[in-house]
This record gives structure tokens, sequence and C-alpha cells, in this order.
């Protein structure tokens, strides 16, 4: 019998406690990548709703986001720009500090990823707190990126991304919770 898809990423991920703070329960997704069944049925159902949309440029976010992300741009044929922690890109680039679940940090994107007016899919494994992808959300809203939407296979509810992002005005999806 098929699983389902919950059935079938919930299993495929790994929990580690105490990582990389006491207290964070770390979810891992290293083994669902190294699932090949799991890993192609997170990214087909990511890229499923955009199939025939004409999408620019999926941002991924450094370092998971790349992963998922790059797979995504290649089916949905768009071009990727990755979004890195700061120091990481050699060309000029704009720049945002953020928090996240467990740490302050800073991000950026080259000042030439994108265009005005182009359609952008941010793509990350996991959404907790949201500040990551909200400081992804302002470098491409401060290019003139459109952001269709912020997709993420973990949503972590409790911690209240989704809702932090949807207030900015993006469309939020997600796999699992
Ligand atoms: C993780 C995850 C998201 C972010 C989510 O990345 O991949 O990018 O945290 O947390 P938030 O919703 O509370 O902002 P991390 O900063 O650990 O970087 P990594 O992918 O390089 O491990
Ligand atoms: N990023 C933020 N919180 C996280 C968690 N609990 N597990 C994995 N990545 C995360």
């Amino acid at each position: 019998m098929k699983s389902s898809l919950e059935e079938t990423l919930l299993s495929a991920i790994r929990t580690i406690p105490d990582y990389p703070r006491p207290g964070i329960l770390f979810r891992d997704i290293t083994t669902l990548l190294g699932n090949a069944r799991a890993f192609r049925r997170a990214v087909d159902e990511l890229v499923h709703p955009y199939a025939g949309a004409k999408i620019d440029k999926i941002a991924g976010i450094e370092a998971r986001g790349f992963i998922l992300g790059g797979a995504v741009a290649h089916q949905l044929s768009s071009g990727f720009v990755p979004i890195r922690k700061k120091g990481k890109l050699p060309h000029e680039t704009v720049r945002v500090a953020y928090s996240l679940e467990y740490g302050l940090d800073e991000m950026e994107m080259h000042v030439d990823a994108v265009a005005a007016g182009e359609k952008v899919i941010l793509v990350d494994d996991l959404i907790a707190t949201g500040g990551t992808a909200e400081g992804a959300v302002r470098l491409l809203r401060q290019m003139g990126a459109q952001v269709v939407a912020a997709c993420f296979v973990i949503d972590l509810p409790d911690l209240g991304g989704r809702a932090r992002l949807e207030a900015m005005g993006v469309e939020v999806r997600t796999l699992i919770a």
C-alpha cells in the first residue's frame, strides 16, 4: 500500500535533542535527503502547485534551502538565487540582519540576483520563528522582486513563522508540521 506523503516525510526526518543548543529539538533533514523516495516526493510536492506557472527564480536560503531550492528550480525551469550567510558572496550585495530559533545572523543576496518585477518563490527546508524567511523576503522585495510564495517542507507551528510571513502578505506553503 502506498504510504501518505505525510507518513513518508515524517518517518524520513530525524529529531536530535539539544542541538545546536540545549532545549532545541533539531529536525534533521539529512535522512530525508538520503532517502530517494522521500526526497523525490518532497520536491514533487513543493513543485506541484506551480507547474506551468512562469516563475522566474527560486530563491534558496543557505544551506538546506540550496538543496531543495535547486531541485525545485530545475523542475520548474526557473533560475536559482542563493541567499547566503554574510561574507560568502563575491559581488555587491544587499544585507539584512535576522534572528532565528537559536541565534542571530546576517544574510546577503547579490544586488543583481533578481530584476524588478520578477516572480520569485522562496524555498527552505523548515520554518520555525520565520525570522530567516522574513529576512529573505525583505531582501527580495528590496530589489523589486514579486514574492509569489514561500515554501517549506517542515512547519514548526508553535513558533509562529507562518503567521509572521502571512502578516507580510506572503503566501506560505508547508508539507508537514
Ligand atoms: C535553519 C533552517 C531555516 C531556519 C529557520 O537554518 O534551515 O533556514 O533555521 O529558522 P527560523 O524560522 O527560526 O528563522 P540554519 O540557520 O540553522 O542554517 P543551516 O541551514 O545553514 O543549518
Ligand atoms: N531551524 C530553526 N529551528 C530549527 C529546528 N528546530 N530544527 C531544524 N532547523 C531549525
